[in-house]
């Protein structure tokens, strides 16, 4: 079945419309690699049974690494022997995702040798993703990786390789050094991202600015987004240049400021900056007017999560402004405290989001030291989940009323 590319109908209907199509580029990869074809061939049988063929589970890694690879194996290893192990490689991306040409040759080169050839640049993680590996191959393929001087990445419950957005390196908008992050976090918690032991996954995520390219806020256990606590920086002739060019700061800009604190009054552009929240929107219509302002460091936000056990979560405030200096000291702490508690109280499989749905922010708060602040709360009456003890009695020991 594997000497030669299958017939596949169904298939290739999802080849056709201008898009890209994953089909085509399996395809490619089938000229040179047996699994490709196999790959091809179960996918159109699923596609005609209308069942997929892949067997969850089998732990596999490679020695002294419990993440980085995610076992799979196929029902059907006799009709299709290419695929009867498929597993999927995690690889610590540079920073930035910044390589050489010959980094990305070298990684290609290890993959033809080893495995499907198919990979996957990036994973939704950040990692490179290599797809579909024969169990054998592994520890070869880590020797080889090991050499190119490249990691594995997190899978399972651990510390997933963290990620951040191009930042200071390209981006003129960075309010901090996002690279040097990432870098210092993936270094420090090494032992973590390789050796699964949380009740579930762990990912920071870093961008420069409220932007937010790497989507941290929806992404991310812990979000920790770029910003400024001082005005933003303006040039009001900048200003006269777009109006003059036509656009109409009225409407699009002042307009669509969601902390209604811009006035144009044809002439001058005002900023009530204290009741700005830093979305951006002003910054990004008029590039060459506006800049963020000088006094820059991040918000870190914690708890967001895909749906699972709970519905969808975005992250929410934790250190409303937080400069970050190497070597983050103070950030590792606050990591550390809630780590410990997460993992002594946590249930399997319940993100640290959940965990804090579960107790209550202000339980949570307690437990980890930090003082609740206005910023944690999204919305003071219908939810008034942070408690400000000195309102209560003395006698009061009812904490959990509700
Ligand atoms: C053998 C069948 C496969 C199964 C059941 C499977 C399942 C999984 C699982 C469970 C993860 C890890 C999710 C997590 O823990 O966050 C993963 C990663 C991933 N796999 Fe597969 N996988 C298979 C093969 C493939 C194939 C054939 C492709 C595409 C050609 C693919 C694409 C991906 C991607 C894009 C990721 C995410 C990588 C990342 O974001 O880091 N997988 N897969
Ligand atoms: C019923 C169908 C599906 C289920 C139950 C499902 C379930 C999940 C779950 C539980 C996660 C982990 C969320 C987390 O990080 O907490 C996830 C992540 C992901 N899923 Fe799905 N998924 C489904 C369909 C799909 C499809 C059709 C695609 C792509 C075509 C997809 C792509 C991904 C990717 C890329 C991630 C990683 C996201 C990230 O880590 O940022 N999923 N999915
Ligand atoms: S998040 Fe901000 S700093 Fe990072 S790349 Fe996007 S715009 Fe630039
Ligand atoms: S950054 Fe956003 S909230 Fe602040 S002034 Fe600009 S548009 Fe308004």
């Amino acid at each position: 079945m594997a000497d030669q590319i299958p017939n596949t109908p169904k298939l290739d209907e999802l080849e056709k419309g201008p898009w890209p199509s994953f089909v085509k580029e399996i395809k490619m990869a089938a000229k040179n690699s047996p699994m490709a074809r196999d790959l091809l061939g179960v996918l159109e049988l699923s596609y005609n049974e209308k069942i997929g063929h892949w067997k969850h589970g089998g732990i596999v890694g490679v020695m002294g690494y419990g993440g980085g690879v995610i076992g799979r194996y196929s029902d059907m290893p006799e009709e299709f022997p290419g695929i009867s192990h498929f597993h999927t490689i995690r690889i610590n991306q540079p920073s930035g995702w910044f390589y050489t040409a010959d980094a990305l040759r070298t990684l290609c080169d290890i993959w033809d040798k080893h495995g499907s050839g198919l990979t996957n640049m990036h994973g939704s993680t950040g990692d490179i993703v290599f797809l579909g590996c024969r169990t054998d191959a592994l520890e070869p393929v880590f020797e080889d990786l090991t050499k190119a001087g490249f990691d594995l990445g997190g899978s399972g419950s651990d510390v997933r390789t963290p990620s951040c957005c191009c930042g200071p390196a390209r981006c003129e908008w960075a309010c901090y050094d996002t690279l040097a992050l990432t870098y210092d976090l993936t270094m420090h918690y090494q032992d973590e991202l390789h050796r699964p032991a949380f009740p579930y996954k762990f990912k920071f995520k870093m961008s420069g600015c409220p932007n937010d390219c790497v989507a941290s806020i929806a992404r991310a256990d812990m979000s920790i987004i770029g910003t400024w606590r001082d005005d933003i920086q303006m040039n009001q002739d900048e200003v006269k240049k777009y109006a003059d060019n036509g656009l109409n700061i009225q409407r699009d800009v002042a307009g669509n400021c969601p902390g209604k604190c811009m006035d144009w009054d044809g002439n001058e552009l005002k900023i009530e900056n204290e009741y700005c929240v830093r979305c951006m929107h002003c910054i990004n219509v008029m590039p060459k007017a506006l800049r963020p302002g000088k006094d820059r460091g991040a918000c870190v936000l914690l708890g967001s999560k895909a749906p699972i056990v709970e519905g969808a979560l975005l992250s929410s405030v934790l250190i409303p402004f937080w400069k970050p200096e190497p070597p983050y000291e103070d950030l590792k702490d606050l990591v550390e405290t809630m780590h410990d508690l997460w993992c002594e109280e946590g249930k399997a499989r319940e993100r640290i989001g959940e965990f804090i749905q579960r107790v209550g922010m202000g339980n949570f708060l307690e437990e980890i030291g930090l003082e609740p602040l206005p910023e944690m709360v999204a919305h003071p009456r219908e939810n008034p989940y942070v408690f400000y003890e000195e309102y209560y009695e003395e006698d009061d020991g009812d904490e959990g009323e509700e």
